[in-house]
């Protein structure tokens, strides 16, 4: 049985002029990884500021872990783990020394402290490491230790903000695995993002945010898909056939056709894939056109998101 582990209702938070949040809505069902998606100034840190009580809000609710985030804060406190957009260890410490300090600020004792900072060394893959200090530690393992340090009471829900900005492809894959594996065992995970890739990798729903609202909450593959149709793309043997390229695409085309001179390449969206990829490659031998490649592909996550961004901006310049 699932159940909502974090709920949101019409938050609402103000700076002086501006609104960071304007009655946004979040839900993630426990055991799931939800990823909070939107460009910088969205209202990402807010809202997870709000859910970890740290930041009042002017209006809506929140629960987390079926507790009221305002009036229940402490009850809320005890059940979260956070990780912050700058990392909290100690660089002159050991990963080691890092988590026994962290199970001391957490109250543990000091066997349990010691006890604990040995599971999450090896659920976290720092065993080896355990008596470096962090400041030489690689971003990636120092985002890991982040996580473990964020993770001594083995919170029920973990918010992450932005686990993995600056971090080499190596270290977000690492950071990756963590939080996937913290799913697995049932922590529901509340992260933000700027990467299209990471939340279409890791999260079960995403929710797209601008401007402290709500543009789309769905699947990765939901999102993709509303986003629009599977493209036909021609990439051409010769530039000199683009024009060429362009009738045959325009001809099965369900939408603008965009020809590429440094592709040199031709595509269009298409409603019947299947069908289009045939009646095009048929007129390209027809016709004696040589291609480089003919193939169909997705919109991807970036597409998307830029389509959804752009789509608020156009509207907000009607207005
Ligand atoms: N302490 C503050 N005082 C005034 N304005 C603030 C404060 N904190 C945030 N804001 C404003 O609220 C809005 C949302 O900020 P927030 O930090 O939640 O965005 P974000 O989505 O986390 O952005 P980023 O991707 O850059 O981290 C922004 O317009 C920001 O300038
Ligand atoms: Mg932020």
């Amino acid at each position: 049985m699932t159940t909502t582990t974090v709920e949101a209702v019409g938050l609402g938070k103000r700076y002086k002029d501006t609104a960071a949040l304007d009655g946004f809505d979040l839900a993630a069902e426990s055991g799931t990884v939800l990823g909070l998606l939107g460009p910088n100034g969205a209202g990402k840190t807010t809202t997870v500021r709000i859910l970890t009580t740290l930041l009042r809000f002017d209006t809506g609710r929140a629960a987390v872990a079926g507790f009221d985030v305002a009036k229940d804060a402490r009850q809320v406190r005890r059940r979260i783990g956070l990780t912050g957009q700058q990392t909290a260890i100690d660089d002159l410490l050991t990963a080691r020394q890092n988590l026994v300090l962290f199970g001391k600020l957490f109250r543990l004792n000091k066997s349990r402290a010691r006890e604990r900072a040995e599971e999450l060394l090896g659920q976290f893959g720092l065993t080896e490491a355990a008596d470096r200090q962090a400041k030489g530690f690689s971003g990636g393992m120092k985002r890991r230790l982040d996580l473990a340090a964020s993770m001594i009471l083995a919170p029920q829900v973990l918010f992450l903000d932005e686990p993995t900005t600056g971090l080499d492809p190596a270290g977000r894959r690492e950071v990756w695995d963590a939080v996937s594996g913290l799913a697995a065992d049932g922590t529901t995970v509340v992260l933000t993002t700027h990467y299209l890739d990471e939340a279409d990798r890791l999260c079960d729903r995403i929710a797209v945010i601008d401007h402290g609202r709500n543009l789309v909450d769905d699947t990765p593959a939901g999102l993709k898909r509303r986003m629009g149709a599977d493209r036909l793309e021609i990439v051409a043997a010769d530039p000199a056939d683009l024009p060429a390229l362009e009738r045959v695409v325009a001809a099965v085309a369900e939408g603008d056709v965009v020809a590429d001179e440094a592709g040199p390449s031709v595509s269009a969206p298409v409603k019947d894939p299947v069908a289009a990829l045939t009646a095009a490659a048929t007129a390209l031998q027809d016709q004696k056109i040589a291609a480089a490649d003919i193939g169909l592909r997705r919109p991807t996550l970036d597409e998307a998101f830029l389509e959804l961004i752009g789509g608020t901006d156009q509207k907000e310049a009607q207005q």
